[in-house]
């Protein structure tokens, strides 16, 4: 099994260091304006915001890493249970528990001032209206961060049981407003809950999306039998894991087919062949959620970059871009 990264020497790490920016020229991808030395990142809610350990995510060979969901106000969430295992991953509804923008600006503030180096960070947001999203993309704009990823998956203040961002017209609104407050680049992130895919990915294209994320978690529920109650306190949950894996591997598939900006592929995510495949499929990066839960989780990004270039070596591609979408020719 490999040793956690916390216990390796700082030659050691060194040394990794050196390996993965030699082989960032290799794994190296471009989304939007933007460049990372690999096509790997950290999915949005899986490490809070904690500017601590994004550094050392970076180091084990994340091309970047994207926030929790930052909203106007702070959020305590919902009550335990939040998280439940379930058979091929988690189901879990923490409530969009977030600590709000104003303290959310004051944390990047410090970082700007005395990060050593600076992570190559996604910020998402999330809001249960266009205005709300134009908003903190406006409040967040005059920092310096790769891009803003909006989570479309908030529920819908209207239409109670239905995330805002599943309808097209919306998805498009949102991202259309947000683009008039901010220079940065936009990701889209899909809620998977959409039944017409290249509809919803052309629609926000139109609007000047700069990337698609597809996907978030699936709702779903699981029920104790002693209890003869739903395990979550909020009863239903989102699926995330290997579980939703072929449903995110069609998504994408169906989104390269129809537009032409970048899609990075998200959903059970944790071994190279599960990033090789969502490569094949017409992603440019992935990212990696409920498998950080592994006990060595910061060596999977590292194990993934190496797999990937260990697969180009064996079929002999060049470079990496010769792998996406290569399941469509
Ligand atoms: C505990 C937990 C919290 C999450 N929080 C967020 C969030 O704040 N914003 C968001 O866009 N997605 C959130 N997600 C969804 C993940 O970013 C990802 O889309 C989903 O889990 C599928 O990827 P995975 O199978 O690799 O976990 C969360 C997922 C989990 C498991």
């Amino acid at each position: 099994m490999a040793r956690d990264s916390a216990r390796k020497s700082r030659k050691e790490l060194q040394f990794e260091r050196k390996l993965s920016q030699r082989s960032g020229e290799k794994i190296g991808v471009k989304i939007g304006n933007f460049k990372l030395a690999s096509p790997t990142m950290l999915a949005s809610g899986i490490l809070g915001i904690s500017f601590e350990l994004f550094p050392r995510i970076v180091e084990c060979g994340a091309g970047a890493v994207v926030t929790k969901s930052i909203g106007l106000e702070p959020r305590e969430g919902y009550s335990n249970p939040t998280i439940a295992a379930v058979e091929g991953g988690y189901l879990n509804a923490i409530g969009l528990a977030n600590p709000g923008i104003t303290f959310f600006k004051e944390e990047l503030e410090v970082y700007e001032r005395t990060a050593a180096k600076k992570v190559p960070l996604i910020i998402s947001i999330f809001a249960d209206s266009a205005a709300g999203f134009a908003q903190l993309a406006g409040e967040l704009d005059p920092f310096t961060f790769l891009a803003i990823e909006l989570n479309l998956s908030c529920p819908h203040v209207k239409n109670v049981g239905s995330e805002i961002g599943t309808d097209p017209n919306e998805a498009s609104e949102i991202v259309r407003e947000v683009k008039k407050r901010t220079s940065k680049p936009i990701l889209a992130k899909m809620p998977a809950a959409i039944t017409d895919v290249p509809e919803w990915a052309r629609s926000v294209e139109r609007s000047g999306a700069d990337a698609i994320v597809a996907i978030n978690t699936i709702r779903a529920m699981k029920i104790d039998i002693e209890s003869r109650k739903p395990i979550l306190s909020n009863k239903i949950g989102g699926l995330s894991g290997p579980a939703i894996r072929t449903v995110a591997i069609r998504c994408v598939y169906e989104i390269y087919e129809t537009v032409r900006i970048p899609v990075i592929g998200v959903g059970g995510v944790s071994t190279p062949n599960d990033a090789i495949e969502f490569l094949l499929a017409g992603a440019t990066a992935v990212q990696v959620g409920s498998s950080i839960s592994d006990p060595c989780f910061l060596e999977i990004f590292r194990r993934i970059n190496d797999g990937l270039l260990a697969y180009m070596k064996r079929f002999g591609f060049k470079e990496i871009k010769e792998l996406i979408g290569a399941a469509h020719s």
